[in-house]
């Protein structure tokens, strides 16, 4: 498997797979929102050449960098852990104390995987969903497993 660093040949395809996955090119995590195009990132690319990972993050200052989005097309193949670590060895790289991201409650198999590769879980953001509709009315009340979503979950990676 190879990462790429996402870069001006990657736009349509970055384009793309967001759309497929969220429906969307915005963001909007914490009463904020991202325009998930310029982001940073990371893709991967399967044998048939087709888009099977990608991650966006921010790094703020050198000093702390913020996953935005993370999806694999393949479950359980490495692709999430790849993406993962190159997130984590650019935010080292670049000087970073720490990796920080946001899920929802509903997202159990990203509670798992985040764990399994060591976030800590720091914060329950508790019923935050409520304010992120007043921004983007569109994000549905009930997400994976038919949970109702409603809690933000902050995790960190101390570098
Ligand atoms: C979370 C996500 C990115 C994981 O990607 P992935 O490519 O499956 O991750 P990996 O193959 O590297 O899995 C790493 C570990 O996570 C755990 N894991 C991932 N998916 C799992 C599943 N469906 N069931 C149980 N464990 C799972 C396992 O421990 C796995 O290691 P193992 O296969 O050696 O046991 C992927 O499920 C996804 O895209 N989810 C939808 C979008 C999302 O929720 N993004 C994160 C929130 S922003």
């Amino acid at each position: 498997m190879t990462v790429f660093r996402l870069g001006d040949r990657h736009k349509k395809d970055k384009i793309n797979f967001l759309k497929r996955h969220w429906g969307t090119t915005e963001m909007v995590v914490s009463v904020r929102r991202f325009d998930m195009t310029a982001l940073d990132g990371f893709i991967v690319y399967g044998a048939n050449g087709e888009v099977s990972g990608l991650v966006t993050f921010i790094v703020y200052d050198n000093k702390e960098c913020e996953i935005i989005s993370l999806n694999s097309e393949y479950e359980r193949q490495g692709i999430g852990t790849a993406l993962i670590q190159s997130v984590i060895e650019e935010a080292r790289r670049v000087g970073c104390s720490k990796v920080k991201l946001i899920t929802t409650n509903d997202n159990i198999i990203a509670l798992l995987f985040y764990q399994r590769k060591g976030f800590d879980m720091v914060e329950l953001c508790y019923d935050m969903i409520k304010e992120s509709r007043k921004i983007r009315p569109q994000i549905p009340e009930h997400g994976y497993w038919g949970i109702p979503l409603k809690h933000e979950i902050r995790f960190e990676y101390l570098l």
